[in-house]
């Protein structure tokens, strides 16, 4: 095991409260007591998933705030209704085609898409027999539920909270909006005739990059994957891999009888993901709308994500038996929805709610904003037709 570049706390980024600091510290020092008992260093999978899962103290299980204007990140449902009123239409194909069905939403963040989306199915005549929002932070869970108590208390009792996957399988939908890209992931180094695993360890009470020998699993996953991009990395070439994304996907094929699974996430295919020129990665740390790269950075208090490999996923989905049904960016997506017939409406609106909702459909669907970077993946189990969001530009075969 050899060590490597030691990271500071950044100065740039502004300095979290007291009470915020002192949970940091324990998270901190919880860390460090694993480091030590695991001789000195640990994947940065478990580093992740304690920095933000640990209870009571990570980035989800613990209380900070995480969305909108004082939080670290806004998400495309909290950026605009319009987001999660398109996703009603793809649902609405969907519930119209399976008989008495129901959504499960993963991370459902502060609730805000499920209130639009039922709002919008209500609209339609189409609710689900229940909304099921597996949550595994308790303080999203609270917030959640104030939001829908005070937002749509006629359709809240539709909506379970679920600690686990359902024990019964279901008909229907499940949606995951920006939760790939909170699974653990490894960390990887190409050198020299092979690969090293980028650990995390201690040195004079500050966390390091270490690099330890890439073996089983991770060293077999690395070897195929490049032979599947018919192509060597490059030297000291870093990035991750998630090498649990078949596990993941087959606890939610195994819950769902018939339906689809609609994932929404940032990410590329294998090509781009592991492009050479992508040489660091896609790891990204948000705090207060500040975006770094420092995973140090006050443990607990900040996001920690990476892009989403779709090859990936697509594969796993392939492997357990799943149809892939539809590839596209955020942009073609919402289009193919309906979005347009949103908007027939904006001419008549005064000008700064027209300024607005302008705004909101540019972030949402420009290339430079979330319209490219921003991927929809469906995968679905036992049902034919095509969807309405794939209808505009399929890209299955980029994948
Ligand atoms: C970036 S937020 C996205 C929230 C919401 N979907 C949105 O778009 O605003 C990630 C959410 O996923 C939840 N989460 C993280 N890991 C999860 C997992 N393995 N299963 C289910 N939810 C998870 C978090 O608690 C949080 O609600």
């Amino acid at each position: 095991m050899t060590q490597s570049k030691q990271l500071n706390i950044n100065p740039a980024l502004p300095v979290p409260e007291k009470e915020a600091l002192l949970q940091s510290k324990k998270l901190l020092q919880r860390i460090k007591d694993v480091i030590e008992e695991q001789d000195g260093a640990i994947g940065f999978d478990q580093y992740m998933s304690m920095v933000l899962y640990e209870p009571g103290l990570g980035y989800y299980s613990g209380g900070s705030r995480k969305f909108g204007a004082d939080g670290d990140f806004v998400t495309a449902p909290e950026l605009s209704s319009l987001f999660s009123q398109c996703l009603a239409f793809q649902c609405a194909q969907v519930l119209v085609e399976l008989n008495s069905s129901s959504i499960l939403e993963l991370g459902a963040g502060t609730g805000v898409m499920a209130r639009d989306l039922m709002l919008e199915l209500e609209k339609l005549a189409l609710l689900p027999e229940a909304y099921f929002i597996l949550e595994v932070s308790a303080d999203l869970k609270q917030r959640q539920q104030e939001l829908l108590n005070e937002s749509i208390p006629h359709l809240v009792d539709r909506v379970v909270w679920l600690d686990s996957l359902p024990e019964n399988k279901f008909t229907g939908l499940i949606l995951a909006n920006e939760i790939l890209d909170a699974l653990v992931v490894k960390r990887f180094k190409k050198v020299s005739g092979g690969f090293k695993e980028l650990k995390i360890g201690l040195k004079e009470d500050n966390l390091f990059w270490t690099e330890d020998d890439a073996d089983g699993e991770l060293g077999n996953r690395l070897k195929q994957l490049e032979k599947e991009l018919s192509y060597s990395l490059p030297e000291n070439y870093i990035s991750e891999i998630n090498i649990n994304t078949k596990k993941w996907l087959s606890g939610l094929e195994a819950s769902l009888q018939r339906g689809v699974m609609l994932f929404i996430d940032y990410g590329y295919s294998a090509a781009d993901y592991y492009h050479p020129d992508r040489s660091d990665g896609s790891l990204l740390c948000h705090y207060r709308h500040h975006v770094h790269s420092d995973p140090f950075f006050y443990p607990g208090l900040q996001d920690i994500t990476t892009s989403v490999n779709f090859t990936d996923v697509a594969e796993c989905a392939d492997s357990l038996g799943l149809h892939v049904q539809g590839y596209t960016n955020q942009a073609y997506f919402l289009f193919g929805c309906g979005l347009e017939k949103l908007l027939t409406d904006i001419a008549s609106l005064d000008i700064k709610s027209h300024t607005e909702i302008t705004q909101q459909v540019r972030k949402l669907t420009m290339p430079e904003e979330m319209g490219e970077r921003f991927k929809v993946i469906a995968l679905t189990k036992d049902l034919e037709p095509g969807l309405i969001g794939f209808s505009i530009m399929d890209q299955r075969n980029r994948l």
